[in-house]
């Protein structure tokens, strides 16, 4: 009997379950990326045809992302889909700031936005990765990406009142970590776990990863930079690496390691001129004329028929409900849907989260500092400093200059906007020195847990529970939705995919309801 080969597996498999199930094999194989093989289908109207059934009327709680993503797919098969937005405009989090705007903020000052021409902030999301349903969605509505430069080599680290470059704090402790772990391999450490053949191919991986000498040692790299470049001449390095005891104790592992996880790896994306280009695209293809703005939703009833949603000075029927409040907000919303419902919202911790926009009149991080994108990671409370990834080379240019959450939002959202401002520059100075305070334009600081309909940047589950699968499913005929609703907290592709489940669930019920 011919050997079985790989090929002739899938082909059997194909022939007997179909390309469904030899793509799936393909996954178990290696093959193809099995992660992206759990299809979503979008409710359409031929799925009617033989029910005898019509799409239903549909109430959405909130016009953020998950809010128009719901009535966007609902659309798709017919459903007449209204949403009430209790705030003046859509997009909930997905928020863009340019000149002219206004922020306001709850027990606050309102900031007026001065930014120039060209000029955006990005307060809310700001990133894309790759394998997210977000792009999608982007290339669906024909709303145009550009990379989002999401590790920068030349950006810098800041930790322990110290500031290297992150190309020179990468260098140091893969230097380090290599010649430590070569150096025990060499001496015969760890003979329990290696063969021969495993210790020459690990001291092999280690002298590259480390940039090791001859004899196992770490003596610094050209990888951690120059003060001059190699030009005509060999350039001038940087001053040396610390021992190995100072670069421990610089503490750089948070900073060196933000991009080493499976949604922050580089490259990402941000939509072309703001991350709103998504709202807005998505506010089109929903029509506006079935967002209503200023609906703050005060009771929700389910009815043996549909739901009841009541505001000051009215109300509105439907055959179904979608709720993608946030859970602390919904949870203050007086319902019928029961007490294990009511107690399940109060789960999740809202986790305060915030931002501070810096205008400048000059982009002195790529004149001086030679940044062109990218984030410097520091242990100040202003946590990261991120640099464009759009408008380089251009007169103008914005920085994030704090992007905080928990504690340090905290801080920050406690203090007056010129005090966030003043704090944020202060901080900023002992990395980039005193150009930080000058050329400054204008600068807009948000702090989402201030933000009336929000309040919070993101959730936290304590654990995710029956609470958080409880609330996956409908209760009556009121489905919730929202990022905190999944895997995917504080990723537009939460509330996308959350959208959709809801959306899938909803539809298959329609289809098959009496
Ligand atoms: N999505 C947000 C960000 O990229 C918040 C977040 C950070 C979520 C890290 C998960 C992990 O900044």
């Amino acid at each position: 009997m011919q050997a079985l080969t790989r090929r002739g597996l899938l082909v059997g498999i194909g022939a007997a379950g179909g390309a469904g199930a030899m793509y799936a094999a393909m996954g178990a194989l290696g093959l193809a990326p099995s992660e992206q093989d759990k299809a979503y289908t979008p409710p359409q109207k031929s799925d009617f045809h033989l029910t005898g059934k019509g799409a239903a009327k549909v109430v959405i709680l909130g016009a953020g992302v998950a809010g128009l993503i719901a009535a966007y797919e609902l659309g798709k098969a017919g459903y007449d889909c209204t949403l009430l937005e209790a705030s003046d405009r859509a997009g909930g989090r997905n928020r863009t700031l340019r000149g002219g705007d206004r922020l306001a903020e709850m027990n606050g000052p309102t900031q007026e936005v001065r930014f120039g021409d060209g000029v955006y902030f990005n307060a809310g999301p700001g990133r894309i990765a790759q394998w997210m349903v977000t792009l999608d969605y982007c290339r669906e509505l024909g709303v145009p990406i550009e990379p989002f430069i999401n590790n920068n080599a030349q950006a810098y680290v800041n930790t322990h009142g110290q500031t290297v470059r992150a190309r020179a704090a990468r260098a140091d402790m893969y230097g380090y970590i290599a010649e430590l772990l070569a150096k025990a391999t060499n001496a015969g450490r760890l003979d329990r776990r290696l063969t021969r053949d495993d210790r020459e191919r690990l001291l092999e991986f280690l002298r590259r990863f480390g940039d090791l000498g001859p004899k196992l040692d770490y003596e610094g790299s050209t990888r951690r930079g120059f003060m001059k470049y190699p030009t005509t001449d060999g350039g001038t390095p940087v001053a040396p690496p610390g021992t190995l005891q100072q670069v421990l104790a610089a503490g750089t592992g948070r900073a060196i390691t933000n991009d080493f996880g499976y949604d922050q790896a580089t490259p990402m994306f941000q939509p072309v001129g703001g991350m709103d280009a998504i709202v807005t695209r998505l506010k089109q293809a929903v029509g506006e004329d079935r967002i209503r703005t200023g609906v703050k939703v005060n009771k929700i009833t389910n009815l043996p028929d549909g739901v009841q949603v009541t505001w000051d000075g009215g109300e509105f029927k439907a055959d179904y409900c979608i709720a993608t409040l946030p859970p602390h907000v919904l949870a203050r919303v007086p319902h019928n849907l029961g007490a294990a419902v009511t107690s399940a919202l109060r789960t999740p911790v809202p986790v305060a989260a915030g931002k501070i926009g810096l205008e400048y009149g000059r982009r002195w991080w790529e004149l001086e500092d030679r940044i062109y994108g990218g984030i410097t990671e520091t242990d100040l409370d202003i946590t990261h400093i991120w640099y464009p990834s759009y408008g380089f080379h251009s007169e103008r240019g914005l920085i994030v200059g704090y992007y905080t959450s928990e504690k340090e939002a905290e801080l920050y959202g406690a203090l007056t906007p010129e005090d966030r401002r003043r704090r944020a520059l202060t901080q900023g100075r002992k990395i980039h020195g005193d150009k930080y305070g000058r050329d400054l334009q204008s600068s807009v600081s948000i702090a989402w847990d201030r933000q009336e309909h929000i309040q919070g940047g993101w959730v936290r589950w304590p654990a995710f529970d029956s609470s958080f699968t409880l609330l996956q499913r409908p209760s009556g005929r009121v489905y919730l939705a929202g990022d905190w609703l999944t895997h995917l907290i504080a990723w537009q592709a939460g509330a996308m995919e959350s959208a959709r489940s809801a959306v899938t669930q909803l539809h298959q019920r329609v289809l098959q309801s009496a």
